[in-house]
């Protein structure tokens, strides 16, 4: 995710960019650059660092002139967040100027044939790549900016939003949208252009939200032209009356991150998926895996290091890996693992989860594993990080900033790529077969729809929140691969409500928490269809026996665990080892309305913090 930012008109575009982008900071804040037209050339900023560190560096290095100019603020994809993979960038002549929020999937074959070309990139980016061939299909062709856009996007693969103008037509900013957002305000004699309305909802309160495949040309004191990049059809308009204030906007019109977040789910898990699994072709392919696949196929067993809720994300992990690789797992908790003297060799491999990259004692952890020979591979989400930089090898996540402290869509997004390195793995091995292969990659490309239809059930959620806001303990029981995630909903719980919560495989609870159970204890059990269901169903008779209230999370409709529950919350159906996947959702759901209901501060949890730098 990053944000993205333009204008033109008769006002200085300066401040009106760079209060955009510090808007738009929670899309990504790993670098930023604004470019503005200062009446004869293009004057460019750029660094590593947040918006605050832009605005220091760009007053010392250019005029803050200009009436037409774009700004970036990054969440790095392609190429580690620095000056020069900061957005914005130049064609190879300098005449032309871009900001990307997407990822150009095929980038690497058109930065190939630009180079034959005689083509030359500064950057590690995609955007690079997009900005020359825009150019080189203008030179060739010898055509206006936006023609050479249309074409040049028509040989694109991925997903953009961009903004890009020429020096050499400065009363125009030409803009098209594939999968990423991107709002235009429309003003008096004026246009803004961004990801969302925030950085111009004090200028104007109309706005066009343009569609997919999607182009406009927004020249100065002329109506807007909306095309279709395909066929180039015109397209008719459609301006919006913004009815939202800015607070609202920040987040998404969402009440918190974390809300916000969690509905982010789908398209997290589809970023996360997407380019290395082809579906049709039945292939996944990460270049992580694939470069070290005798490290991984030469483990004697691999080793998850985590915390917290990516510790979770490893156990579910561990059933995955056992189940389709039948390679051997352990996992364990980072900070337990550095300071016991682990036995631990180079036929070893470890894993490392983590969301922020940052997390101290999973970073030691990581360094006594190499100290000791083991081959580290890292799943980050944030790229660039301490983490990301440490280990041997890795394959990021792609959930975007998540901002809540309480994980939600790392969560879904870790488990995603984690299933991802096992079933290549196991297709390495052998040990599942092409069709169980296919089947799980065909599952696996309809969670987000599934995702969607388990976030359906929030109203009946927040009806059961009432009821048991007032708890001061509560129960998580799972199974099998719906263990973790029972320990993943309980600790959702604590952190957000400060309500005691404990997670337990439900086989477990008859060796001593049985004894807590009374008409006051609620009790979320997963009891969805595959895997150890009947049993299960005994368990909830056992709670149902001593009056503990049941909250059955369930597969759609099931009718058992409905006969026996107080309430049940249904999830679509999916295989076993995916189903934490929606599992994990109205969990999610329920911690949050009990938090709201009590008044909490739900993005920002007392004693808490989004990264654990210090042990
Ligand atoms: O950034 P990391 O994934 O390394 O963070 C690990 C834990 O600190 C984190 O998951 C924490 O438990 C969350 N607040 C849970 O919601």
């Amino acid at each position: 995710m990053c944000g993205i930012v333009g204008y033109i008109g008769h006002r200085e575009a300066y401040p009106i960019i760079l209060k955009g982008l510090k808007r738009l900071e929670y899309r990504g804040y790993d670098s930023a650059g604004i470019a503005l037209y200062d009446g004869c050339d293009i004057k460019l900023s750029k660094t590593k660092g947040k918006v605050v560190d832009l605005e220091d560096k760009l007053l010392k290095e250019i005029p803050t002139v200009g009436s037409l100019g774009i700004g970036h603020t990054r969440w790095a994809t392609h190429g580690v967040p620095n000056d020069v993979n900061s957005h914005p960038h130049y064609s190879n002549s300098g005449n032309l100027v871009i900001i990307h929020n997407g990822i150009i999937e095929n980038y690497e074959s058109l930065k190939t044939e630009l180079k034959n070309r005689g083509y030359s990139f500064k950057s590690d980016t995609d955007t690079e790549v997009l900005i020359n061939l825009i150019e080189d299909v203008m030179k060739n062709d010898n055509l206006k900016l936006g023609k050479a856009v249309q074409i040049a996007l028509n040989q694109v693969v991925g997903a953009y939003a961009i903004a890009v103008f020429d020096k050499n037509k400065p009363n125009e900013i030409v803009v098209a949208k594939l999968g990423s957002p991107l709002a235009i305000g429309i003003g008096d004699d004026e246009f803004f252009i961004a990801s969302d309305a925030s950085p111009f909802i004090e200028y104007t309160k109309n706005a066009i939200y343009l569609e997919d495949e999607e182009m406009a040309i927004v020249r100065r004191g002329k109506d807007l032209k909306i095309r279709k990049i395909k066929d180039d059809s015109l397209v008719d308009p459609y301006i919006q009356e913004l009815q939202i204030n800015l607070e609202q906007i920040e987040k998404g019109g969402y009440d918190h991150f974390m809300l916000k977040e969690i509905y982010e789910q789908p398209s997290a898990i589809k970023d996360t998926y997407r380019g290395r699994m082809l579906v049709n072709e039945a292939i996944i392919k990460l270049a992580g895996v694939e470069d070290n696949m005798k490290k991984f196929l030469n483990a004697d067993r691999i080793i998850i290091v985590a915390c917290g809720t990516s510790w979770h994300a490893g156990l579910v992990a561990e059933y995955i890996f056992e189940d389709l690789a039948r390679i051997p797992v352990e996992v364990e908790y980072a900070s337990e693992f550095r300071y016991r003297n682990p036995v631990i060799n180079e036929k070893d491999l470890v894993i490392a989860i983590s969301q922020s990259g940052e997390t101290a004692d999973t970073l030691a952890a990581i360094k006594l594993a190499k100290s000791k020979g083991a081959f580290v591979f890292g799943v980050c989400n944030v790229v660039g990080s301490s983490i990301a930089r440490e280990t041997n090898a890795g394959a990021y996540t792609h959930a975007g900033p998540e901002i809540g402290v309480a994980s939600t869509k790392a969560f879904t997004t870790q488990i995603t790529i984690l299933t991802l390195i096992a079933l290549r793995l196991a297709r390495a091995k052998g040990t599942i077969s092409s069709s169980d292969f296919r089947l799980y990659l065909m599952e696996l490309e309809m969670i987000p729809e599934k995702v969607i239809k388990a976030l359906e059930s929030e109203e009946h959620i927040k009806k059961i929140a009432e009821i048991y806001k007032t708890t001061r303990n509560f129960l998580y029981l799972g199974r099998g691969y719906n263990f973790p995630v029972a320990l993943e909903g309980a600790l959702k719980l604590k952190e957000i409500s400060y309500i005691h919560a404990e997670g337990y495989p439900a086989a477990e609870m008859k060796h001593g928490p049985i004894a807590l159970i009374d008409e006051n204890m609620p009790i979320a059990v997963i009891a969805t269809k595959k895997g150890h269901y009947e049993k299960v169903v005994s368990n909830i008779q056992e709670i149902k026996s001593r009056k503990g209230k049941i909250i059955g999370i369930v597969t759609e409709g099931d009718v058992s665990v409905r006969e026996l529950a107080d309430h049940v919350i249904e999830v679509p159906e999916t295989l076993e080892a995916l189903s934490p996947l929606l599992t994990t959702i109205p969990l999610q759901l329920l911690s949050y309305h009990i938090a709201v209901m009590l008044g909490k501060n739900v993005d920002q949890p007392r004693n808490l913090a989004k990264s654990v730098t210090v042990e």
